[in-house]
């Protein structure tokens, strides 16, 4: 995800806004670059690879000074990995960095490009600017420019835009992507976050979507983007240089697990087609002939990304109606697999390193099959070998137990799903708008859930953190969540836990049952709600003590469970999108209560590049 800092004041700039960068390095990136303006014109430098590369570049550039810049790190989404698509941006005389996803580039550069401007990359970056230029070339005010601009853009984004004929001024906006502003003394800054900042200034403005701001040596000025001025609204924030580095949170991982409605939010975007009640070809990776031409769908990976794989099991055969097989990566290529022309394999890692997820993608590639890639590291191996690209845009995932990465693996499922039934006319016109409305508003539920949740989860775990073995039932979609509860529990806190489809359960595990032993039981409201219930009443009959994740306002629930947290009632096919947050909370609490190491748990590694 990209990285925006913004520096107007009295200092040289070019180490500010370096170090800025250094300090959003945690967000990943590709290729980075500064803008500068010297009093007199702008001056750019870019350099792929990481800020090492910038600042040889800037060195070479020994006359590069200026006390007005902007610099960015970019992740690459449109158009390759390059310096041409390097960030800023320039149009006649205006430079911009952007972080975000601007949907409607097409059709703009299309007009833009009709219209004679020379449009060097191939970013929507790019698009932005040349509006922005635009507009000013046809006599509007930097300000003014840039707000037209912001008009005719659909998308997400956080800019900062300098002009050539102007040295006295940077101009910021922001809508669904991260935008601060540091105050100083004569001097101002932006930034995508707070530590890009703090350490020149602990007083901040955060910006709200659909604002702009105009940053002057001397002050700032806020407005909405129809130009109404909006009062600026400074808090002091005391972080500690460790504590800012996690925006505030005790570990990565608890960041990390509030930022999946973020994640799924960057995941959707430019995929939905909301008014056609569709998905968006443009980025799904799979052209429609492919899409078309599969007879089975082979989905492979590890861990917690075969656990998303389990509920795309689910989503290929509902939506799809294509014949689905789950394997484990490493048993798959442990075997001579059957598999080629007309199967599809989707490789699903987060890291896109994972070796045994590679190695059986690649078998699967020599015997015929059609390779899909779903990964969170952009340009990694497995992407690279593959034949398609569906990335996920969760973000750098720095907790080494995948949490938000997860939540994004089920979306870019669900979307591929619903993609591929569509191409071979599976799912009806209504499903997918039904489907895609519910898509829509599913951050605004994960947030609910998250917040509303937290404190109660942290009672829950604080009394049974002292449980040796926990076990964790679900049926259905539901199924592959109890599975990577019980992971998310053992791997950071190392409390033995298992997963188990609920159905299994008096197969077996109902002989550990006593009252030492909690059982979580994921109920939400869907066809297989009554049996589950059922099996947690046979639970609480022999002594269980029972946390339940139910729908809101589930009576039965709360009849038999000690413990019940609700989520919101939702198509089912989204249910695992929230069943799955309180149980990352549980685990994360539990462990944190026990004092373990959270985010770099024993033993275990965030890239597994062994067999
Ligand atoms: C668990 C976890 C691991 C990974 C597994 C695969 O929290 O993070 O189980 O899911 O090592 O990694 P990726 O997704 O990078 O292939």
């Amino acid at each position: 995800m990209c990285g925006i800092v913004g520096y107007i004041g009295t200092q040289q700039c070019v180490p500010i806004l370096i170090d800025g960068l250094r300090k959003l390095e945690y967000r990943g990136y590709d290729s980075a670059g500064l803008a500068i303006h010297d009093g007199k014109g702008i001056e750019l430098v870019r350099a792929v690879g990481k800020l090492r590369a910038l600042e040889e570049a800037t060195r070479e550039r020994n006359t590069l000074e200026g006390t007005l810049g902007i610099g960015h790190t970019r992740w690459a989404t449109h158009g390759g990995v390059s310096e041409e698509n390097a960030h800023p941006h320039v149009a006649g005389d205006i430079a911009l960095i952007h972080n975000g996803i601007i949907e409607n580039h097409s059709a703009l550069r299309k007009r833009l490009e009709g219209d004679g401007a020379a449009i060097a990359s191939d970013t929507d970056t790019e698009i932005v600017a040349h509006l922005v230029d635009a507009h000013v070339r046809a006599g509007k005010d930097l300000v003014e420019g840039v707000r037209d601009a912001l008009q005719e853009v659909e998308g997400a984004y956080a800019i900062a835009v300098v002009s050539r004929k102007d040295p006295s001024r940077l101009v910021v906006a922001k809508n669904a992507s991260p935008l601060v502003l540091g105050v100083g003394d004569g001097e101002n800054f932006a930034g995508s976050d707070i530590p890009a900042l703090l350490e020149h200034t602990r007083r901040m403005v955060i910006m709200e979507d659909g604002q702009m701001a105009v940053l002057r040596r001397d002050g700032i000025e806020l407005f909405t983007l129809s130009g109404d001025p909006v009062e600026v609204v400074e808090r002091r924030v005391d972080w500690s240089p460790v504590m800012a580095e996690k925006a505030g949170y005790k570990h990565f991982m608890l960041k990390e697990i509030f930022e999946q409605p973020r994640a799924i939010e960057d995941t959707l975007r430019g995929r939905l087609e909301r008014e056609l009640g569709d998905i968006n070809s443009a980025e799904i990776g799979l052209t429609p002939e492919v899409a078309r031409s599969i007879k089975r769908v082979c989905l492979i990976a590890c861990g917690t990304s075969h656990h998303a794989a389990m509920t795309g099991h689910y989503y290929f055969e509902q939506l799809a109606g294509i014949p689905t097989v789950v394997e484990l990566a490493s048993e798959f290529r442990a075997r001579d697999p059957l598999i080629g022309d007309g199967d599809m394999v989707v490789a699903i890692s987060q890291s896109g390193e994972t070796l045994d997820t590679l190695m059986g993608a690649k078998i699967a590639k020599d015997k015929g099959a059609h390779i899909l890639a779903i990964a969170n590291v952009t340009d990694s191996a497995i992407p690279r070998m593959a034949d398609g690209q569906l990335y996920t845009r969760a973000g750098p995932e720095i907790g080494v137990a995948s949490t938000k990465c997860f939540t994004a693996q089920l979306l870019a499922l669900l979307m591929l799903a619903i993609y591929v039934g569509r191409q071979n006319k599976h799912l009806s016109d209504e499903q997918t708008r039904d489907l895609v409305e519910e898509l829509a508003r599913l951050p605004l539920h994960m947030r609910d859930v998250l917040t509303g949740t937290r404190q109660l989860v942290s009672n829950i775990a604080r009394r049974y953190k002292e449980a040796q073995d926990v076990l964790f039932l679900g049926r259905g979609l539901n199924f592959p969540i109890a599975l990577e509860g019980a992971l998310k529990l053992k791997e950071i806190s190392y409390v033995h836990a298992e997963g188990y489809a609920a159905g299994e359960m008096k197969h077996g595990p109902i002989a550990l049952i006593d009252a030492s032993v909690p059982v979580v039981v994921l109920l939400p409201k869907d066809s297989y709600r009554d049996k589950s219930l059922g099996n947690l009443q046979e639970a609480k009959a022999r002594g269980g003590r029972m946390i339940v994740v139910a729908s809101e306002g589930d009576e039965d629930a709360h009849a038999t469970a000690d413990e019940v947290v609700e989520v919101p009632v939702v198509n089912e096919l989204l249910a695992p999108f929230l069943t799955v947050l309180p149980l990352q909370l549980y685990a994360y609490y539990v462990a944190d209560m026990k004092g373990t190491d959270v985010d770099q748990p024993r033993n275990l590694a965030k890239t597994v590049t062994v067999e």
